[in-house]
């Protein structure tokens, strides 16, 4: 039975790796999931709505698949889920913070609803912010831990110079590409990296049907990020495996 922070006692707590991905009951994140659980990763599914999560998950094969409630804008349900995982497992090795969403109606940052701005950085940001310090100290402690902040071309300073797109949305994602910055700074010296990645334009409810790219390649890049060797890069943008300006 999985009920709010509950994880099945049945997995076994010694080997594999923990990952965490926010937002994972559909879309891109559904699929970063799938591919690190293919990996032998136990994973937890953030799912805001349980019902969803499980749903999301009778399409995936695999017994060390977990779905857990967690909306990133309830710090208190980030900070219960943090300390189910500690007692549970001791550790997370990997936090995917893909939970997004996109709201903007206008281009035209003068025009921007900030109601909508606000919401917008409390799950882009904030969510992200807020797992990152609910996990990093364990990651610290262990000595190991892979970040991936999944951000977005429309957060690239070169295309704000560009595009008028999404304001609110283009902030935030340009936001938490500083917040990885900044905590990639603070990491430095310790075996936690933290990157950024930009998936493209893919094919989601959020990206829309005429999107080129399918979940599969937008989920590749982070895949890689989460399962990064000792010594891999910390503090980058990514996007198909390459570093991309910010
Ligand atoms: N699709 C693209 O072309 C594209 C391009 C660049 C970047 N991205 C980024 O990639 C990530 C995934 O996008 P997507 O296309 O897969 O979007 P999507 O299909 O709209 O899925 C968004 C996911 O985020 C979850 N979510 C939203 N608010 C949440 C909250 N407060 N707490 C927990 N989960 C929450 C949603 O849960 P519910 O089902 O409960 O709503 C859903 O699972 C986002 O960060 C997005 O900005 C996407």
């Amino acid at each position: 039975m999985h009920l709010d922070t509950e994880i099945d006692d049945q997995i076994e707590l010694s080997d594999p790796k923990i990952a965490l991905v926010t937002g994972a009951n559909r879309g891109i994140g559904l699929e970063i999931a799938k591919q690190l659980a293919s990996k032998d990763i136990v994973v937890l599914f953030g799912s805001r709505d349980l019902s969803k999560g499980k749903r999301a998950l009778e399409s995936v094969k695999g017994d060390d698949l977990q779905p857990i409630k967690l909306d990133v804008t309830d710090a208190g349900n980030v900070d219960r889920v943090a300390k189910t995982v500690k007692d549970k497992f001791g550790r997370l090795d990997i936090l995917v913070n893909n939970a997004g969403i996109l709201l903007d109606e206008t281009d035209y940052p003068s025009k921007t609803d900030l109601d909508v701005a606000t919401r917008t950085f409390e799950t882009n940001v904030l969510g992200a912010w807020k797992l990152c310090q609910a996990f990093i100290p364990m990651m610290k402690k262990r000595d190991y831990g892979r970040i991936v902040n999944i951000s977005s071309g429309a957060g690239q300073l070169a295309s704000l110079k560009e595009d008028l797109y999404a304001p609110a949305y283009s902030l935030s994602k340009a936001s938490l590409n500083a917040l990885t910055i900044m905590l990639a700074r603070e990491l430095k010296g310790t075996n936690v990296l933290i990157n950024s990645m930009s998936p493209g334009w893919v094919r989601t409810d959020m990206g829309g049907s005429n999107a080129p790219r399918s979940v599969e390649q937008g989920a590749d890049t982070a895949v890689w990020l989460a399962t990064l060797p000792d010594g891999g890069p910390s503090g980058g943008f990514f996007e198909d495996r390459k570093r991309i300006d910010w």
